[in-house]
């Protein structure tokens, strides 16, 4: 499944853990495209993330998401960050891991909090969503983010987190994970 030649670095984990902003610094710093499934999804459905939700319910949103996961992995190497669901969907971890390095931005549940505090465009906090239940969702997805190639720790600075992912991608043998393929 694997295909040679340089590989994408894909950012995972949940809400809050820093994936766009860690990702852009080590686009930044390794020269290379940054490509945010996010903000792709809102434009292939020409609509908002909380849109889609509402009008056309998750599914929906997850088929747009691994459509755009497709999309950035067939563009030239670059560094992916992904939105917190993209690991519940079985079939986008074949195509992340034939094509990229995983790694795991982990943030324990208090700090996520904190930075969700504010949280205004993401549909799986609003309504009457408690914190209870994010939390819940949380450890429902800590195993799929575990099956990541490489997990860091996103406690840290944004600089010092982006620094460590890239020591971290540069440490894995071919700098693939072979794991879950
Ligand atoms: C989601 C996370 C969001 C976005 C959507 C669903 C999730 O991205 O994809 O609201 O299921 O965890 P971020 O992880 O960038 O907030």
């Amino acid at each position: 499944m694997g295909q040679p030649g340089p590989r994408h670095v894909i950012l995972l984990g949940f809400m809050g853990s820093g994936k766009t902003t860690v990702g852009r610094l080590i686009a930044e710093r390794m020269g290379l495209p940054f490509v945010d499934t996010d903000r792709c999804v809102g434009e292939l459905a020409g609509m908002t993330i909380p849109e889609i939700f509402d009008r056309a319910g998750e599914e929906t949103f997850r088929s747009y998401e691994t459509r755009a996961l497709r999309h950035a992995l067939d563009g030239p190497p670059s560094i992916i960050a992904t939105g917190g669901g993209i690991v519940t969907r079985e079939e986008n971890w074949p195509l992340m891991t034939s094509r990229g390095v995983t790694v795991w931005l982990r943030v324990g549940f208090d700090t996520l909090r904190r930075r969700l505090a504010d949280s205004k465009d993401r549909p799986l906090l609003s309504g009457d969503t408690t914190w209870e239940r994010t939390r819940r969702l949380y450890l429902q997805r800590e195993p799929l983010y575990r099956r990541a190639a490489a997990w860091v720790d996103g406690e840290q600075p944004a600089e010092v987190v982006a620094d460590t992912v890239i020591k971290a991608v540069g440490s894995l043998p071919d700098a693939r994970n072979d794991r879950v393929e």
